[in-house]
């Protein structure tokens, strides 16, 4: 089915987060060792990517790198860290032909210097484009960029920046790295897990879920668009009833 054509173009999520898993499975399946899964990977990326400009999408955000991932073993961490340097300095032109913005969240600083260094600079050359902004996550985990946050913000009770009855909702998303950032209304999981696995447990608070069987690596801009229907379909009621929701 063709779920492109049968969008409604004025319905499409704001933003767009995935937790792109199953590279290392989809490579197994393949007889190949897992870095060959997250080339491939890299391919899907591109093709996501280009569909979600393609429908309107203003934010997608992808899960490329979690905290609890620097505990994988050596080599696979040194090969991931070496595909995002050499994908960040080959792409940064595509992202300025298709008028893509690159942000990033997480601990970027834990990363090491050279990747941290042409990331920077791709956000940089890319800051002034209007169209999608690419948000990668990198060395993220929700609970981490948490307790980031809550430090900050007691640093600027403590230094009387803010009093405390001025903490509420708002507050708390300016802190975060996500400050912004529009909360995602779709996340979608590949590879039939069914967790969240520590990404944006604040942001996701009313988020559509979406879980699909099919690895990264075999995930393409049809299956962005399929998802995205299956979003279109649902009603979201935020605590009302389906009746408050009609009328
Ligand atoms: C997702 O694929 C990519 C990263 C977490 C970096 P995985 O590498 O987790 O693949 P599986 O889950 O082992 O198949
Ligand atoms: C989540 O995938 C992190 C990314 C996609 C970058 P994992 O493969 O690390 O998640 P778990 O450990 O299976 O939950
Ligand atoms: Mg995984």
């Amino acid at each position: 089915m063709d779920f492109k054509s049968q969008l409604n173009i004025k319905e499409v999520p704001n933003h767009i987060a995935i937790i792109m898993d199953g590279n290392g499975r989809w490579a197994k399946s393949h007889n190949k060792p897992r870095v060959f899964g997250h080339k491939k990977g890299v391919l899907s990326v591109r093709n996501v990517v280009e569909g979600a400009g393609e429908i309107g999408v203003k934010f997608l955000t992808l899960y490329a790198f979690s905290t609890e991932n620097w505990n994988r073993p050596k080599v696979e961490v040194a090969a991931l860290m070496q595909l995002l340097v050499a994908t960040i300095s080959s792409e940064v032109s595509s992202l300025n032909k298709n008028n893509v913005r690159l942000l990033t969240i997480g601990d970027l600083k834990s990363l090491p210097g050279n990747c941290e260094r042409e990331l920077e600079k791709a956000k940089e050359k890319t800051k002034n484009n209007t169209g999608l902004s690419l948000v990668l996550a990198l060395s993220y985990s929700s609970k981490s960029e948490i307790v980031r946050a809550v430090k900050k913000i007691a640093t600027s009770v403590r230094d009387k920046q803010i009093e405390i009855d001025s903490i509420d909702n708002d507050l708390i998303n300016d802190y975060l790295d996500t400050a912004d950032i529009p909360s995602p209304e779709l996340l979608i999981r590949t590879s039939g897990e069914y967790r969240l696995s520590n990404f944006l447990l604040w942001q996701i608070a009313y988020s559509e879920l979406y879980f699909t069987n099919k690895y990264w690596p075999d995930f393409t801009k049809e299956d962005l668009f399929e998802a995205v229907f299956d979003y279109q379909n649902r009603e979201r009621r935020f605590g009302l009833t389906s009746e408050q929701i009609k009328n």
